[in-house]
């Protein structure tokens, strides 16, 4: 397969348009066949369902060219599943898991020409969405919906890639304690908007989000979840009902635990003991695992041992097998690739 002629290297996390992408349309409480389309554009009724009351959810995965040449895709199964739970969650049809997987499938390999080299440093993000698109005024569901997927070739989320950030705790609340922050619903990025542009305004890359009750506690940021490294090497990651569950996230706890003999722990972590961690990473497909080196509390720095130049020695070595792992160099755990 003759790949496109883009320069891998120097992409950042955009949207540049590949040729096909799937569709499939729910009408009168049935999925159609779904099928492959080149068209990119939507052409929908004034008042559909998502234009008024935001109902969509959508999921993020990747795909990647391996060292022998073939295209997998990182644990898409998990991503079925929690598109299913997203749907449920706003009174959606569940798009079928069995399909929502071959459907990724088929983008994958209808775009292969876009699926970046091996050794590149860039990645086939896939974007699997679903919104109610007949018209709707009082607020109800819809009853017609479309479920979507695309992918677009991207390189590092946040700019110079595997280079600490610095991070602010944020005034604003992601999520209720017992709203949509465990799903992945377009309105919960929508209501982080404001405090993303204002974190940048300020010049930090993102936001560290607070419990909404009590503001004591550790929750994630926009589009990734917190990792943590003790002094003595264990590795913590916040437990919260109101936090989107990673797979990345658990995917680094099982690889800590199984390939590097580390130990994990998934519990409350507080503002206040953060001051104490050595290390701190995000975690998300977008994200990969970015170093945090400092973080700013109302003024107050929290800086991490690890410094500003580069990842702490453990979330390192997490990264390293976490991506050998998804690039195919270093055996996955059964199940966790699917060759395309
Ligand atoms: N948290 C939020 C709010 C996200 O948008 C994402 C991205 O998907 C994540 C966490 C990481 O989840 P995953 O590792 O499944 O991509
Ligand atoms: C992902 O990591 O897939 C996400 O959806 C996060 C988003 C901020 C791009």
């Amino acid at each position: 397969m003759e790949k496109k002629q883009i320069d891998w290297s120097s992409i950042g996390f955009g949207y540049i348009p590949t040729e096909k992408r799937y569709v499939s349309n729910y009408k009168d409480g049935k999925w159609d066949d779904g099928c492959l389309t080149e068209d990119a554009n939507i052409v929908l009724n004034e008042c559909a369902g998502v234009l008024q009351y935001s109902q969509s959810v959508f999921e993020g995965m990747k795909a990647y060219t391996t060292e022998d040449g073939r295209i997998v895709v990182f644990r898409p199964d998990m991503n079925a599943k929690r598109f299913a739970d997203s749907a449920r969650r706003l009174e959606m049809p569940v798009f079928p898991e069995d399909r929502f997987v071959d459907a990724i499938a088929q983008v994958v390999k209808a775009n292969a020409a876009y699926v970046p080299p091996y050794g590149s440093g860039a990645s086939l993000y896939i974007r699997p969405y679903m919104f109610g698109s007949n018209p709707v005024i009082g607020v109800k569901p819809a009853d017609e919906y479309q479920f979507r997927a695309f992918v677009t070739p991207v390189g590092p989320y946040f700019k110079g890639g595997a280079k600490p950030i610095t991070i602010k705790v944020s005034d604003f609340d992601r999520a209720a304690p017992h709203g949509t922050g465990h799903i992945k619903a377009g309105l919960n990025y929508a209501m982080s908007l404001h405090a993303i542009v204002t974190a940048h305004e300020e010049g930090y890359a993102e936001n560290m989000y607070l419990d909404a009750a009590t503001r004591t506690k550790v929750e994630e940021t926009g589009g990734a979840n917190f990792i943590f490294v003790t002094k003595d090497g264990k590795v913590v990651t916040p437990k919260s009902n109101s936090i989107l569950p990673s797979i990345t996230r658990r995917s680094i706890l099982y690889v800590a635990e199984h390939y590097l003999g580390l130990e994990t722990e998934e519990r409350e972590v507080y503002l206040d003991e953060v001051k104490d961690f050595a290390e701190c990473g995000l975690c998300g497909t977008a994200a990969v695992i970015s170093p945090v080196g400092k973080i700013v509390d109302h003024g107050k720095e929290i800086c991490f041992p690890s410094g500003m130049d580069e990842m702490g020695p453990v979330i390192k070595k997490l990264y390293e097998t976490l991506t050998g792992i998804q690039m195919g160099h270093i055996e996955a755990p059964e199940g966790w690739i699917q060759v395309v």
